[in-house]
């Protein structure tokens, strides 16, 4: 197994969260991108997927829904980013997949890509600090026609994507979509992406924080819901036996971390 199928994750949720629409309070991170991998956009996802299953079989009472942010909020912090709060929910099955499943968002320039992203209900910060996600990972021509990494050290989580996407002297082969090259355009997106590049810590606490948003889209906290615990206060949590959530997640953590240890 290689390290790159953990960054899958971080892909995974963004596709299964990206079909929200705030307007219709359809779609979202609601586990349904296990059915929705022949759709053009997802293509390769299956890896990701199939890699929840095992885990899933252990521990039937985790809904998909939950299974699959969890391992997107493991998967950044194993590869070196910021904690993410978690909170497990129980999936009330009013966010239905939209039609048509997940749209990249796939046009020139700034107009499209905050189209897509306000439909969501995400602000130009959300939009600039989840795309750093993409310091992380490859394009592969066979399933989105691009090829490449956008950093150097595409396993790392780091601000290196702000810094690549900032220097005129890009290393030759570096990967720029047509929506990563908006962030340097539109001087509101601009300004986030100059923070960024100057400053990890900042990127990591908005990326958390956007990161949890994503996670959340469409839900409104049970009142007699878990409290937030982020991934340290899981684990210490679990040594008191405390809450479905905290175990589950303490066995994500562990499966992950082995893995990324086998790898290593
Ligand atoms: C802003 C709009 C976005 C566009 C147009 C976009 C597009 C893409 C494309 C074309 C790829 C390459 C897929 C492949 O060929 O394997 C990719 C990979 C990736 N994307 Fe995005 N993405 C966007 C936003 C995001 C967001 C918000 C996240 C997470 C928060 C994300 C996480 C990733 C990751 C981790 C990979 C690497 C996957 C791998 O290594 O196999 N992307 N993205």
């Amino acid at each position: 197994m290689s390290a790159t199928f953990l960054i899958e994750f971080i892909r995974m949720i963004w596709h299964d969260a990206g079909t929200y629409d705030a307007k219709t309070k359809t779609g979202g991170p609601n586990g349904s991108i296990r059915n929705e991998l022949n759709h053009v956009a997802n293509k390769g996802l299956n890896i990701a997927v199939d890699l929840c299953e095992p885990v899933k079989d252990r521990h039937p009472k985790i809904s998909y829904a939950d299974l699959y942010q969890l391992a997107g909020v493991v998967a950044v912090e194993v590869t070196g980013g910021p904690t993410i709060d978690f909170v497990q929910e129980e999936w009330i099955p009013l966010f239905l997949p939209k039609k048509g499943a997940f749209q990249m968002p796939n046009k020139v320039g700034p107009p499209h890509l905050k189209d897509v992203f306000y439909r969501m209900g995400l602000s130009d910060k959300d939009i600039v600090a989840l795309s750093g996600a993409h310091t992380l990972g490859r394009a592969h021509p066979e399933r989105s026609g691009f090829e490449g990494a956008w950093t150097k050290d595409p396993l790392k989580f780091d601000n290196s994507y702000f810094v690549e996407l900032l220097n005129k002297e890009s290393e030759e082969g570096l990967l720029k979509l047509p929506t990563d090259k908006a962030l340097v355009e539109d001087p509101k997106f601009r300004r986030y992406v100059e923070i960024y590049a100057k400053d990890e810590e900042a990127f990591f606490a908005d990326y958390a924080a956007s990161h949890k948003k994503l996670s959340e889209l469409g839900f409104t906290p049970s009142p007699s819901g878990f409290k937030a615990t982020t991934a340290k206060t899981r684990t210490i949590l679990a040594q008191s036996a405390v809450g479905v959530a905290v175990a589950t997640a303490v066995v994500l953590l562990s499966y992950f971390y082995e893995v990324h240890r086998r790898v290593k």
